[in-house]
């Protein structure tokens, strides 16, 4: 129910249009002053009378419609009073429907996301997790809207490395120790090969020389390559089961060799390519960037002419309105040089190419041991959350049915939510004692908010379709009305999360709702209350657990229905 719109309808100034008015009404954070307040500054030069003048006209002009109680024009502000059994009645009704909260707006649209876009064979680590979390995020927010989101793993399964795990791989590695030990195996031959290659520089040779046969299609360096990847994904897959995130295309770098060639052509045939050291480069001086890097002067390709290629064959296969890359904020300066390049091009599209940062996780001091030198793998991270979650239920409630998955859910739910919770930028510190108190802003307090609402709706049983008319009279209260006022606004949430590609905003509103919820909770009675006043406290209730469920899921997060 947008209030606003509805008090912004009721009102007509000459000259002034309905979405000037409605972007001037706020809601008032004293309520002696209404519940919604429009300054009348703006207009004074338009209709050349006094601001507080106007605010009269107003007044006296305003009709009157069901959810307005009262109208007050106070030095220069038409203040409105909303009626709040007719705003209870009608919120509560809305978002008690399974379409709260979802819209079309996004229909006809597509969104291309490209996140997570791990590395094969190198570690899925907790710097990865900003990017899995905050663009599977996205990916739910926009499909919400109406979108038609194209979520992209841009996997990293291109470059010498692949030469050297394969050098690695015939001299020390074995296939059963391998497929066991999966990346981390590989990992490990990997870092040997580092570590001989110093003294053994014909490594590097024969690296090369793999590599080579790799591009050039040879029947056993592929095989090799494929297996590497394979591996690779099984395990990821297994996170991203966990982590609830899917991808509709895992079109990674390797993807792209055959269609680097006429991109480049193109750039040649504009005139932007420039020699330099035999290497062939886009001059970016003009715009103080470092130049962009397009062909080695060994005639490798790089990063950015596979990300060029990317972004085309993205326009042409989906004509996307919008082409997201949510990818950690160090790479800040290749995106801007890689769109500038696009923008140079003249590709009006490239404005809708945007880079999506997000900041760096650190883990504080002592919450999990790194002792394979500075890698933290997600998967133990999650496993770690899990394993903690599943003592505290053991402490607390060792009666619990399927502990386990409960366990999976509150372990795995913190870790995702410590990223998401906090603005995108900002670089966080990651704790599994904080991400798992009970107490706070944490998912275990929205999971367990959720839990107690199901209990009272338990409990409660078919008392909530009692056939008694409710008495909203017993929302008349500032708890209730607070409850009230943050669930009207949660389809605005979602709109502007998915506009700020800030899932943060989703998940800071959910604790608010969870701690407005619980000071309702503690303040009133819901269960032992006369049928006609309890009922509207129930509709409170059941929309707070629906939002709470349903944004989480936004969040990729699940809830267990109780703990
Ligand atoms: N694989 C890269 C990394 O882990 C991220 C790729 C991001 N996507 C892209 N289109 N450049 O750093």
């Amino acid at each position: 129910m947008d209030i606003k719109k509805i008090l912004s309808e009721q009102i007509n100034i000459e000259g002034i249009s309905q979405e000037e008015i409605y972007n001037l009404i706020t809601g008032t954070a004293n309520p002696s002053l209404g519940d919604f307040s429009l300054p009348c500054f703006r207009f004074a030069k338009a209709l050349r009378k006094s601001p507080v003048q106007i605010a009269n006209d107003l007044k006296d002009a305003f009709g009157g419609c069901p959810v307005v109680s009262d109208v007050q024009a106070v030095n220069g502000y038409l203040n409105f009073f909303v009626d709040n059994k007719v705003m209870s009645a009608t919120v509560l009704d809305e978002a008690r429907q399974d379409s709260f909260g979802k819209s079309d707006v996004g229909n006809g649209k597509t969104i291309c996301i490209d996140y997570s876009s791990i590395n094969i064979a190198k570690p899925f680590h907790i710097g990865h997790l900003g990017t899995t979390a905050i663009g599977g995020s996205l990916y739910k927010l926009y499909k919400n809207l109406g979108y038609n989101v194209i979520g992209i793993n841009h996997l990293g399964d291109w470059g010498t490395q692949f030469g050297k795990l394969i050098v690695a791989y015939d001299l020390w590695g074995d296939k059963e120790k391998i497929e066991q030990g999966g990346v981390e195996a590989l990992q490990e031959i990997y870092v040997k090969f580092h570590q001989e290659e110093v003294d053994h520089p014909e490594l590097t040779e024969q690296a090369r020389a793999w590599f080579a046969k790799i591009e050039q299609g040879d029947a056993r360096a592929l095989e090799l390559f494929h297996w590497f990847k394979d591996i690779t994904l099984k395990e990821v897959n297994k996170i991203y089961k966990r982590l609830n995130v899917t991808f509709d295309s895992y079109n990674g770098e390797s993807f792209y060799n055959d269609k680097m060639q006429p991109v480049l052509d193109e750039l040649e045939s504009k005139g932007l390519v420039k020699l330099s050291d035999g290497a062939k480069i886009v001059d970016l001086e003009e715009f103080g960037m470092a130049p962009c890097l397009l062909v080695k002067a060994d005639g490798a390709t790089l990063y950015a002419t596979r990300d060029l290629a990317a972004a085309f064959y993205r326009k042409n296969t989906y004509d996307f309105y919008k082409s997201l890359y949510v990818v950690a904020y160090q790479q800040n300066l290749h995106f801007k040089q890689f769109f500038k390049v696009l923008e140079l091009m003249g590709h009006e599209w490239a404005k809708d190419c945007i880079h999506v940062a997000y900041g760096m996780v650190s883990l504080a001091e002592g919450s999990m041991s790194t002792r394979k030198g500075n890698v933290v793998w997600l998967s133990k991270v999650l496993d770690a959350a899990v394993e903690k979650a599943k003592s505290i239920i053991e402490e607390k409630n060792p009666d619990l049915a399927d502990k386990d998955e409960v366990a999976e859910k509150i372990g795995v739910g913190a870790v995702m939510f410590s990223a998401l919770q906090n603005g995108r930028i900002k670089d966080i510190t990651f704790s599994l004692d904080k991400v798992l108190t009970f107490e706070g802003e944490t998912c275990p307090y929205l999971q367990y908010t959720y839990a107690r609402t199901n209990s009272v709706l338990i409990k409660a049983g078919n008392a909530i379709n009692a056939k008694v008319a409710p008495d909203y009279a017993s929302l008349d209260n500032a708890e209730s009305k607070e409850l009230i006022k943050l669930i009207n606004r949660y389809p605005d949430i979602i709109v502007d999360a998915a506009e700020k590609y800030e899932p943060s905003i989703l998940a800071k509103y959910l604790i608010d709702l969870a701690q407005a919820y619980n000071k309702f909770y503690f303040e009133h009675r819901i269960l032992d209350e006369e049928v006609s006043r309890q009922l509207p406290r129930l509709y409170a209730t059941d929309a707070t657990n629906k939002i709470i469920k349903n944004g989480l899921s936004l969040l990729g997060i699940d809830v267990p229905a109780h703990m």
